[in-house]
């Protein structure tokens, strides 16, 4: 039977541990050097696939102020917004439902974009990844950036694995079904290559793509969350 690689995300019991990890993970910190190299307190920003409000409530909390967090799926907006809402009452109100793939804002709104945690890479296909770049190209205002993860198949923790990994000819290198306590998980490895050439396809300049262990040691907790993945920082070209 055919799976859909979506329907993780439109489950409950994921949707929890995306709220759980909002408040006992938060920000981690390579995300946070990058965030304070790279987005400043007065950009209006926008976070894609923001799951339980992880960033933009770490967002909120160091200041920034002008944000709105979406999630395509209406179970991870619930709670993103219940989230939020027990943090301070008005922030429930910049929690939005929009799909990555088709940003119904305006072009040029948004100053600084970003889809943390492999949320990119767990859209269906490398035309639905155009898609979102292209969306997200088009909403960013000129010379805007758009920062996001990719866990990496050729370094860093995951080499090993895909190393001796054998894929049939009818297997895209990189696409991977993961087990998990609901269903499960459809995750697209890249290479640093396949990004960037992804990024320049796009409209896309990378200013820098580090392993997250490059930028700072994050603690056990985010390490258990989301291991080592590649961090993209892209400016609009
Ligand atoms: C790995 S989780 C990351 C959640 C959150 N950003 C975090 O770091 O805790 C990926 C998120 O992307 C969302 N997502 C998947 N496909 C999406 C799409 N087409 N548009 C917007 N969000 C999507 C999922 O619902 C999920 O919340």
């Amino acid at each position: 039977m055919e799976r859909d690689p979506q329907a993780h995300w439109l489950e409950t019991e994921t949707a929890l541990h995306y709220a759980r990890a909002a408040v006992r993970v938060g920000i981690w910190a390579s995300e946070k050097v990058l965030l304070e190299r790279h987005f400043s307190k007065d950009h209006r920003i926008l976070e894609l696939g923001c799951g339980g409000g992880r960033v933009s409530l770490g967002l909120l909390q160091s200041g920034y102020s002008n944000v709105i967090a979406t999630d395509f799926s209406p179970i991870m907006v619930s709670l993103a917004r219940a989230v939020l809402a027990d943090h301070e009452e008005a922030w429930e109100k910049i929690v939005e439902q929009q799909d990555a793939t088709a940003l119904t804002y305006p072009d040029k709104s948004f100053d600084r974009v970003i889809f943390a945690f492999n949320g990119l890479m767990c859209l269906p296909s490398r035309d639905h990844r155009l898609a979102a770049l292209r969306a997200i190209q088009r909403v960013l205002k000129p010379g805007g950036i758009f920062l996001f993860t990719a866990s990496d198949r050729e370094k860093g923790a995951n080499a090993a694995f895909w190393a001796k990994e054998e894929q049939t000819d009818d297997e895209i290198p990189g696409d991977r079904w993961h087990e998990s306590d609901t269903s499960p998980v459809f995750i697209h490895s890249s290479t640093e290559a396949e990004t960037r050439g992804e990024l320049f396809e796009t409209g896309f300049t990378v200013i820098e793509c580090p392993l997250s262990t490059e930028v700072a040691a994050d603690g056990p907790l985010v390490r258990e969350f989301a291991g080592e993945t590649r961090f993209f920082v892209a400016r609009k070209s």
